[in-house]
């Protein structure tokens, strides 16, 4: 009887262990010799068994090193997965992104937290959507909000002034200072960020903990689910992280509804979503929906703006010429006018403009996949007949570093790549411009960048013009080692610098 039950045992584990590996082999020889991907295009073995290898490296933060590395090596397509494409040539830029491209964005965008205009996929309902919040990011607006910008970069420049010559951890400050901005533009109130004397509010905990809890989703959301049932407070915090800030993003709206009503002259681009733009006969969006994306909008500008503000300090650190440049030219301007910092006098100075933007080309905040799917019966990408249905992405650390367009020295950090031989600003070639990939490209591309522009150009010129900025040691170097989890991470989380008045 007992001899039985373990003859049993033993054969229901064989059983399930041969139907395991039986699964697992199909599925490894239907990805071999069915992958609809022709089989002559190039990259690891691995790749061609298997999805999970991707996203095992997505996971360890370190795609877009890893997918640049392979285009260094195999070229300018590359598999990645039995059903994933990445290309780096310029003309496929257009193909994949460009307006009336039939690629839409990848589904792994609708676990980007709540749907809202940057997770909705279908191009023309992402249209409309777009059209009801555009009309807020437009300069003109965006002008009424620069006393709002400077009011934080004073809080910033007295917190940095109480810590002048020990040493700071820029990367906080800066976050600070980009979370102040956005809740002051978004919800119309500061979250006070620059007045917790170092410690953040803990909105940014769940701001951080989100991040990591919609990839935790992404992955499986069945597993997510799971751990939702288990009796661990702590685990269960940081599983509703997404959920705290949307919350949070309710309450504030209410509150601004509650102390200013639907119309008012506030200066917020809340104000401006609730109005709608009636010019152009553009209704609001509903409560809710405005209420979503004032989050999504917190979410997109925070760690985006404060990483290239800490990169752009962290350049001028180790390039102590160009410091010297930059604050000859804040501090030297022709009129005299030192002391002025208005958007207006600081957006067209070529050396502030070519720090900036070589910040952007070689750290862009976000270095890896911008992931987009192809429709009905595929599409022509480059030479390459891509069937329906394959994921496709191009990469900014690649394009933008491309040494065809970025020549000489095309990983070195050089300022005078935006400056003309007679020392004006210089946009770059019409090529160049197309490789510049940081900002995405076509109708899904960057609806804040002139914010974003704004923010870094009159924090940069204000910090340089009061501070000589230094490395705190070699540590500095290793914390900012680039990593990627969608949006650009410093391995160490923190920038250590010393800001010394000069
Ligand atoms: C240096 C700062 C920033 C960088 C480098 C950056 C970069 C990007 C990139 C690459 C995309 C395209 C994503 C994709 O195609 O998957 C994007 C989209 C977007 N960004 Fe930014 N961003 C920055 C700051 C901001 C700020 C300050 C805001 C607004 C407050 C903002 C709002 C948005 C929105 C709304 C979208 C989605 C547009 C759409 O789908 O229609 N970003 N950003």
């Amino acid at each position: 009887m007992e001899l039985t039950s373990q003859v049993t045992l033993s054969n229901v584990v064989v059983t399930i262990a041969t139907v395991v590996l039986g699964r697992i082999a199909w599925q490894v020889i239907s990805n071999l010799v069915f992958s609809p991907i022709p089989s002559n295009i190039p990259g690891p073995l691995i790749a061609r068994i298997t999805p999970k290898w991707i996203s095992l490296v997505e996971m360890s933060g370190s795609r877009g090193r890893i997918v640049d590395a392979l285009h260094k090596r195999y070229g300018p397509v590359v598999r990645l997965s039995p059903n994933e494409l990445s290309f780096n040539s310029l003309p496929c830029i257009k193909t994949i992104y460009g307006a009336g491209s039939s690629c839409v964005k990848s589904p792994a965008y609708e676990n980007f937290g709540k749907n809202g205009m940057f997770q909705t996929i279908d191009p023309e309902e992402h249209r409309r959507r777009q059209k009801r919040v555009a009309h807020v990011f437009a300069p003109v607006v965006l002008n009424q909000m620069e006393p709002l910008i400077q009011n934080c970069v004073d809080n910033l420049m007295r917190e940095l002034k109480k810590r002048a010559g020990t040493e700071v951890d820029m990367l906080h400050w800066a976050r600070m200072t980009v979370l102040d901005v956005g809740g002051e533009l978004m919800l119309g109130k500061s979250f006070g960020a620059l007045d917790g004397g170092g410690n953040a509010p803990s909105y940014v905990h769940h701001l951080d903990n989100a991040f990591a809890a919609f990839a935790l989703y992404g992955l499986s959301p069945f597993a997510f689910r799971l751990l939702e049932y288990l009796p661990v407070q702590s685990l269960q915090d940081f599983l509703a992280a997404g959920e705290y800030v949307y919350r949070y993003g309710e309450d504030a709206m209410k509150d601004y509804l509650q102390r200013h009503g639907r119309q008012s002259d506030q200066k917020s681009l809340l104000t401006k979503m609730l109005a709608g733009d009636p010019s152009a006969g553009v209704e609001p969006l509903t409560d809710p929906q405005i209420s979503i994306e004032v989050s999504n909008l917190i979410f997109a500008a925070t760690d985006t703006t404060g990483n290239t503000i800490t990169y752009a300090l962290y350049q001028l650190a180790c390039n102590p010429d160009w410091q010297d440049r930059l604050r000859q030219e804040i501090v030297g301007r022709s009129h005299g006018n030192s002391t002025d910092f208005s958007y207006q006098s600081l957006k067209d100075l070529p050396v502030l403009h070519g720090v900036f933007t070589e910040t952007l080309r070689l750290h862009p905040a976000a270095p890896s996949a911008l992931p987009r799917v192809t429709t009905g019966g595929g599409c022509q990408i480059g030479d390459l007949h891509v069937p329906g249905g394959t994921l496709v992405s191009m990469q900014a650390l690649t394009l933008q570093r491309d040494p065809e367009y970025f020549s000489p020295d095309p990983d070195k950090f050089n300022p005078q790549r935006w400056i003309s031989p007679r020392g004006e600003l210089d946009p770059g070639s019409p090529e160049q411009r197309e490789m510049m990939f940081v900002w995405g490209k076509g109708p899904r591309s960057c609806l804040g960048q002139h914010m974003a522009t704004m923010e870094c150009k009159i924090s940069l010129a204000r910090i340089v013009a009061h501070f000589e900025v230094r490395l705190a040691g070699e540590k500095t170097h290793e914390e900012m080692i680039m990593t990627d989890h969608f949006t650009l991470v410093p391995k160490g989380h923190r920038c250590s610098l010393v800001l010394t008045e000069v």
